[in-house]
C-alpha cells in the first residue's frame, strides 16, 4: 500500500513538473500548432474541398512575396492575424472569395506569442522551394537511388551436393 502511495506520489510530481514547463516558454512551433493549425494544414492535401483555409506554406509563400525582409513580413503576419483586411491580405482574391477573411485572433494570441509563430513560419516555410511547382504533392521516394544496385549479390550458393 505504501508503495502504491509513493508512486502515485512520484507520478503526481512529475505532472506537476511538466505541467509548469508547459507553461512557461513555448516555442514558436508549438505555439502555432496550438493556435493555427486547426485551420491552417501543414501538409498540401490530396483533396482540397475540405479546407477552411489556405495551407500555411501557400500563405506564407504569399506573406514573402510581399515582404522582402523577415522584419517587415514578420510584422506583417503579427498584424494581420490580429486585424484582418481584404485590402492587406497577401492572398489573391480568390482565395478570399473561397474561404472568406480570417477570423481576427486579437486577445486570443499574445502578441509576444504571434512573434514567434511568425518567425519559426517565416525560417520553416515553405518548405518546398521553388515557386508554383507542384507543392506537395508526391515526393519521389527511394527508387532509382544511387547504389541500390548490387544488394542481393551472392545469394544463393548453388545446391550443395544433394
Ligand atoms: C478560424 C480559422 C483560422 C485560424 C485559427 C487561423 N487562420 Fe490564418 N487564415 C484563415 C483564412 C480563412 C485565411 C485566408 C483568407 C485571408 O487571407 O484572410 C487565412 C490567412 C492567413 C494568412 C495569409 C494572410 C494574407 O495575407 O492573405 C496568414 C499569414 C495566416 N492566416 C496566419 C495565421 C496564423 C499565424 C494563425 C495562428 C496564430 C492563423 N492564421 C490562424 C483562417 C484561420
Amino acid at each position: 500500500m505504501k508503495k502504491i502511495i509513493q508512486s502515485i506520489t512520484i507520478i503526481g510530481m512529475l505532472t506537476a513538473v511538466s505541467g509548469t514547463l508547459q507553461a512557461g516558454e513555448k516555442s514558436g512551433e508549438a505555439l502555432f500548432k496550438a493556435n493555427c493549425t486547426s485551420c491552417h494544414v501543414t501538409v498540401h492535401p490530396e483533396d482540397e474541398s475540405k479546407l477552411t483555409a489556405p495551407p500555411i506554406m501557400g500563405a506564407v509563400r504569399h506573406v514573402k512575396m510581399n515582404h522582402a525582409t523577415k522584419e517587415a513580413a514578420v510584422a506583417f503576419i503579427v498584424d494581420y492575424v490580429q486585424n484582418p483586411s481584404k485590402e492587406k491580405a497577401a492572398c489573391e482574391a480568390h482565395t478570399i472569395d473561397k474561404f472568406g477573411l480570417m477570423p481576427s485572433l486579437k486577445g486570443a494570441v499574445s502578441e509576444a506569442d504571434l512573434k514567434k509563430i511568425a518567425e519559426y513560419l517565416y525560417d520553416t516555410y515553405p518548405n518546398g522551394q521553388g515557386h508554383g511547382r507542384g507543392h506537395g504533392k508526391g515526393r519521389q521516394g527511394g527508387k532509382g537511388c544511387r547504389g541500390e544496385r548490387g544488394h542481393g549479390r551472392g545469394a544463393g550458393h548453388g545446391g550443395h551436393g544433394r
